[in-house]
């Protein structure tokens, strides 16, 4: 039997597969970890189940010991875990694509609803008690038809939500890194193109691509600029890869009409001046977050870190 540290609450079906075959210390406060406890807890573990809140670093993988054989994440993102080191140790890391694509383009097309056509605005006024009646300008939006999706990170999310953008009528572009078969890129009526281009005629730019050194800040000032006034910029990504400062300047100064944004730069702390600002929609990294897509990304979790103890190769190795 080996140990597994679970370094916060995951939905207990995945628990119990794990206890099914090993000993399980599960973290289960209802505050996230301290990373004291979360030092002491892992020392000696065979697996490490993490969240995305945790960090994964030599520190930790040099405290659990050289019996350690696994880390499997609890999210598609792995940037809070240090993959080379995992690598040098001999530890194998695996994270959980795929089960979370739908719900993900599910809430970035809740966000491009959401900025375009006023909802959330809408519903501050409602709650604030103030006097509201039907008029032609009232808290007039922009409609998405005919419009052009911008999309950074042609991923499986990518994808997803450009297939969304399509039934909605919307004109697509892409930028991604890698290359994307011609029957998908046909089926969604998608063109490549590079940055400048997408950010010069995009109505709406959807952050899609992973967080690393390669992306930190891609959307800056410049990029904000040379943007349309009369776009929208959504991230259900990571955080920095916008420069949060340099957003609250572009939407204070009309550069752009307004984001939606799931992640931030500083995660849990929003921006102080996002916070101010009526053209932008901010809810708290809820992209996965689904009872169906959180019980199917720990099952994965747990099924790779099952697999890993028992020599055989997990279903989603990172690399
Ligand atoms: C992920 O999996 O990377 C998401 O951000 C968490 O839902």
């Amino acid at each position: 039997m080996s140990r597994i540290v679970v370094t916060g609450c995951i939905p207990e079906v995945a628990l119990e597969k794990l206890r099914a075959e090993h000993d399980v210390d599960a973290w289960t406060g209802p505050e996230s970890i301290s990373r004291g406890e979360l030092l002491t807890r892992v020392a000696g573990a065979d697996a490490v189940v993490s969240l995305l809140t945790e960090r994964i670093d030599a520190e930790l993988l040099d405290t659990a010991g050289p019996q350690l054989e696994a880390v499997a994440n609890v999210a598609v993102g792995y940037d809070n875990i240090d993959v080379p080191a995992c690598t040098d140790r001999g530890v194998i890391a695996t994270n959980t694509p795929g089960v979370l694509t739908e719900a993900t383009a599910d809430i970035t097309f809740g966000l491009i609803l959401s900025a375009t056509r006023r909802l959330s605005e809408g519903e501050r006024l409602i709650r604030s008690g103030q006097d509201w009646k039907w008029g032609m300008f009232f808290l007039l939006g922009s409609g998405l038809q005919g419009k052009t999706l911008g999309i950074i990170g042609m991923g499986s999310i990518g994808k997803a939500t450009a297939r969304r953008a399509k039934a909605f009528g919307m004109r697509i572009v892409y930028q991604s890194r890698s290359t994307i078969a011609s029957e998908v890129v046909a089926e969604l009526g998608a063109r490549r193109v590079e940055l400048d281009e997408l950010l010069a005629t995009s109505d709406i730019v959807s952050l899609h691509c992973p967080y690393g050194p390669a992306t930190h800040h891609l959307i800056g000032a410049e990029q904000l600029t040379a943007m349309k006034n009369s776009a929208y910029l959504i991230n259900t990504a990571r955080g920095p890869i916008i420069n949060e400062a340099a957003l609250v300047a572009a939407l204070q100064e009309g550069h752009i009409a307004g984001a939606g944004l799931d992640v931030f730069e500083n995660e849990p702390n929003v921006h102080f001046g996002l916070l101010e600002l009526d053209n932008v929609v901010l809810v708290p990294h809820l992209g996965s977050a689904t009872i169906e897509t959180r019980t199917a990304m720990a099952l994965l979790a747990a099924d790779n870190a099952l697999a890993v103890l028992s020599k055989q190769r997990p279903l989603t190795p990172i690399g």
